[in-house]
């Protein structure tokens, strides 16, 4: 029998069982979907919800997003990291007041023109929203199909890419795509885990390549990428008289555009209380002699395809505001990197 034959129907059944009741489950309207989609392609789901309801309460209409302001929306994102998404939700938002009215386009081609809407988030609006049947193919798909299927491949690679949306396609229940997309996220999420998957109360036992050849752990298999690149971010906290400090936008094309920030030191090499003193880059108004290390261990940021390493240097400031400060009273009002909020809160609170 083909493996691929009452596929959707069991994993519809097993999803009517044991979904959770989510908070954007209880309607499928489309700006809620999108929200939690975006949402969770940063987070997981246990994670999300907290930051789904801020949204909500916040902007309770794609009217409300769309009249926000960038920083309040990157306020409220700050946490999740990979901030154009939030650049992008306060875009779309913006675009689907202004040229559709505040209703989302149907289609799953007209989705995909809107910033931050690829192939997946258009699969899942359409799907849900609109019973629409394009298959979503996450992190979760790849790793159920790849396993009840035996496939080897490497995910991230283009060839099984292709293998992998031909094969979710083939697989959709195309009378109840919306459910469907949701059942295999949600297996994937609860049953077929990446580590300690539920192997022996599964609905799917009996049929699963992996489990048959004693693969499930090995499965999916992803292409070892480049080692990440090493930064060294130096960041020079300034303590001003009357409770001043200096912070300042990132505006350049890089992580964290657009959020606050200490003024920064990027080396290619750590620093240390030497070459920190006598480093000609400094701001004209660091007093060399005062200046120390909060943090002795390097705190490091990682991400996909790069480590930050960051030292925190404190600089006390006797000369009175030689250039534009701000009171460290209301540093907490602006949006940061998750980095610089743990700083804050440890350092000043
Ligand atoms: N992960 C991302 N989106 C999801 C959804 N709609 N249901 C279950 N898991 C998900």
């Amino acid at each position: 029998m083909s493996l691929k034959k009452g596929f959707g129907a069991r994993m519809l059944r097993w999803y009517e069982v044991n979904k959770r009741d989510l908070p954007w489950r209880s309607h499928s309207k489309p700006y809620h979907v999108w929200l939690s989609e975006i949402i969770l392609q940063q987070t997981r789901v246990a994670y999300g919800i907290e930051y789904y309801n801020r949204f909500v309460k916040q902007f309770p209409t794609i009217h409300n997003l769309a009249d926000a302001s960038e920083e309040q929306v990157l306020k409220l994102w700050q946490g999740l990291g990979y901030y154009s998404r939030a650049r992008n939700l306060h875009k779309a938002a913006k675009i689907i007041v202004e040229k559709y009215d505040g209703a989302f386009p149907d289609s799953y081609y007209e989705l995909q023109k809107l910033p931050g809407i690829g192939v997946y988030t258009a699969s899942a609006i359409a799907s849900i929203c609109f019973n629409k049947p394009h298959a979503v193919v996450d992190g979760n798909v790849y790793r159920v199909l790849a396993r009840y299927f035996g496939i080897d491949n490497p995910i991230n690679t283009g060839p099984a890419q292709k293998q992998f949306a031909k094969l979710a396609q083939e697989l959709l229940d195309s009378h109840d795509p919306g459910n469907y997309n949701q059942a295999i996220m949600e297996f994937g999420a609860l049953q077929c885990k990446p580590k300690n998957p539920l192997c022996q109360q599964c609905v799917f036992k009996n049929t699963c390549v992996a489990l048959m050849k004693n693969k499930v752990s090995e499965l999916p298999v992803k292409k070892k990428s480049n080692p990440p690149k090493k930064r060294y971010f130096n960041y020079i906290v300034p303590l001003f008289p009357n409770q001043q400090t200096v912070i300042t936008q990132r505006l350049h094309k890089d992580i964290w555009q657009q959020l606050y920030e200490f003024p920064l030191l990027e080396s290619k090499t750590p620093m240390n209380i030497q070459t920190m003193g006598s480093n000609t880059q400094l701001p004209s108004w660091v007093e060399a002699d005062s200046l120390y290390l909060y943090n002795e261990e390097p705190w490091v940021h990682q991400l996909t395809h790069q480590h930050i390493y960051t030292s925190f240097w404190i600089a006390p400031v006797t000369t009175p505001d030689p250039i534009q400060t701000v009171s460290i009273t209301t540093l907490k009002t602006y949006p940061v990197s998750r980095l610089i909020d743990r700083f804050l809160h440890k350092f000043f609170d």
